[in-house]
């Protein structure tokens, strides 16, 4: 789960990709850079989809595939000690 405070509530992807072996956290921007539509994590394909018009998006959020015209922001995510996690916009914004 994500916990953020943040000024404008945005909807966000939590990922934890079991392919990779350093088992980073990551999170993007949940929505479809599109047409708006929410975009899931594909476990075993380590990708992020785009049900709405196959869109296809790599997990840094850059765009694989589809007509998305754009990245998915990318947003840094990280375990806190107590178990839970906490996201910040990325300084780089997009992938
Ligand atoms: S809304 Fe996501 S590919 Fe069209």
């Amino acid at each position: 789960m994500c916990a953020a405070r943040l000024a404008r509530p945005q909807p966000l992807l939590p990922i934890l990709d079991d392919e990779d072996p350093q088992r980073r956290l990551r999170a993007c921007e949940a929505r479809c850079t599109h047409e708006g539509c929410t975009v899931q994590y594909v476990p075993g394909e380590s990708v992020v989809w785009c049900a709405c018009h196959n869109g296809r998006f790599d997990l840094d959020g850059r765009v694989l595939s589809g007509p998305p015209p754009r990245p998915l922001a990318r947003w840094v995510a990280q375990r806190d000690p107590d178990g839970s996690v906490s996201v910040a916009k990325s300084p780089e914004g997009s992938a």
